[in-house]
C-alpha cells in the first residue's frame, strides 16, 4: 500500500484502534491529520505519526460533539493538508449500564459522541472531500448487529452510524465519494475492550465468542482500512464490514449475558 501523496483523516485517532488506523497510513507515506479532545493525546499521536513515516502530520483539539468546533477544525486541516483523500471517523464513547439503570443523559453521552458526532464529521468533511476519489470509513461495533445486555445506547448509536453510512453511499455515491463502515470485533488492549471485560475471567468468555479464538489486534483493523482506503477498494461502497474473526456468525452469546449478570450483581439484581 503506498499512500504518498494521499490526505489521510482520523477524527479520534489518537489512541486505540483508531490511533493504529492512523500509523498504519502513516507508514504508508500519507499526510496525517487526527482530532481529539486531549491535546496531550493529540501531540503524542502526531510525533508518532511522523516517525513511522508521515510526510506531514498535524493534530487538532476538539469535541465531536460541538457541531461548529468540528467544521471549523476540519476547515483547518483542508488548509493545511488539502482535500481529504481518506477520512475515518471514529471517535466514541462507552460505559456498561443497564438501560433502567442509566440517566437520560448516560444514555443521551453515548449518542451524542458516536451517532451526532459521526453526523458532525460527515457534513464538516463534505465540503473537503476529494471527488472523485475519496474514501469514507465509519468505525462501527459489533453493537451494530448484535444485541448485549448494558449495550443498548452504544447498540442504537452504531446501528444508526451503519445506516448513515449506507445512505450516505447513495447520496454522496454520485459524486465520487464511497462510504463504508469498519466493524472491529475485540480488539485487545483498548480502551474499549478493558470497559466491557475488565477481569480475565471476562476476557476469556469474550475469546469464547470469537469462532477464531483470539482477539483481534488493532493491526487487523488497520490492514481493512488500508484496503478500504485504497484503489483496490474503487468499487466498494455501502458495505459494512466485520473485522471480528466471525464474532457476528456467533451471536452476543456469553459476553452479552456476562456484562448483563455483571451489572446486575453490582446493582443487587434490580432490573
Ligand atoms: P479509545 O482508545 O478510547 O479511542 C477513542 C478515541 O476517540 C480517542 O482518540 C479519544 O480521544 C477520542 N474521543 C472520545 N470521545 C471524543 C469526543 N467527544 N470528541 C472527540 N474525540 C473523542 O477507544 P477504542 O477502544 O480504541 O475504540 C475506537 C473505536 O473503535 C470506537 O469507535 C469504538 O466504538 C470502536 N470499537 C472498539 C472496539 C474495541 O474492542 N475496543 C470494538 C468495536 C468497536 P480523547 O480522549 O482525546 O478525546
Ligand atoms: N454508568 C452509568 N452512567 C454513566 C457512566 C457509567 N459507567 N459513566 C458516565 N455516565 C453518565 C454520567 O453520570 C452522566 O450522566 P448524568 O449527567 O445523568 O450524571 C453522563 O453519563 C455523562 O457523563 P460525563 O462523565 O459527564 O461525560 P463526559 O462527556 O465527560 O465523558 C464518557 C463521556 C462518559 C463516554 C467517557 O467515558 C469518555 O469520555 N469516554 C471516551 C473513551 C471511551 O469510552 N472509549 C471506549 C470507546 S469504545
Amino acid at each position: 500500500m503506498n499512500f504518498a501523496g494521499k490526505t489521510v483523516v482520523v477524527i479520534g485517532g489518537t489512541s486505540g484502534i483508531n490511533r493504529g488506523i492512523a500509523e498504519a497510513f502513516a507508514s504508508a507515506g500519507a499526510k496525517l491529520a487526527v482530532a481529539s479532545r486531549s491535546q496531550d493525546k493529540v501531540d503524542d499521536t502526531v510525533a508518532a505519526l511522523k516517525t513511522a513515516g508521515a510526510t506531514e502530520a498535524v493534530g487538532l483539539t476538539f469535541d465531536v460533539r460541538d457541531p461548529d468546533a468540528v467544521a471549523d477544525g476540519l476547515a483547518q486541516i483542508n488548509a493545511a493538508l488539502g482535500e481529504f483523500d481518506v477520512l475515518v471517523s471514529g471517535a466514541a464513547g462507552n460505559f456498561p449500564a443497564l438501560t433502567a439503570e442509566m440517566s437520560v443523559n448516560a444514555f443521551k453521552t453515548v449518542i451524542d459522541i458516536d451517532l451526532m458526532g459521526t453526523v458532525h464529521v460527515m457534513k464538516g468533511a463534505y465540503p473537503f472531500l476529494k471527488r472523485p476519489g475519496a474514501s469514507i470509513i465509519n468505525i462501527s461495533a459489533p453493537q451494530s448487529w448484535l444485541p448485549y445486555e448494558g449495550q443498548a445506547h452504544v447498540c442504537a448509536a452504531k446501528a444508526g452510524v451503519d445506516q448513515i453510512t449506507r445512505t450516505l453511499a447513495l447520496e454522496w455515491g454520485v459524486e465520487g465519494i464511497r462510504v463504508n463502515s469498519v466493524v472491529p470485533g475485540f480488539i485487545e488492549g483498548t480502551e474499549g475492550a478493558k470497559r466491557l471485560a475488565p477481569s480475565p475471567d471476562a476476557e476469556k468468555k469474550f475469546k469464547a465468542d470469537v469462532p477464531l479464538g483470539r482477539w483481534g489486534q488493532p493491526e487487523d483493523v488497520a490492514n481493512a482500512c488500508l484496503f478500504l482506503g485504497s484503489d483496490m477498494a474503487s468499487y466498494i461502497s455501502g458495505t459494512v464490514l466485520s473485522v471480528d474473526g466471525a464474532l457476528y456468525q456467533r451471536g452476543s452469546g456469553q459476553a452479552g449475558r456476562m456484562i448483563g449478570q455483571m451489572l446486575r450483581s453490582m446493582s443487587g439484581g434490580k432490573s
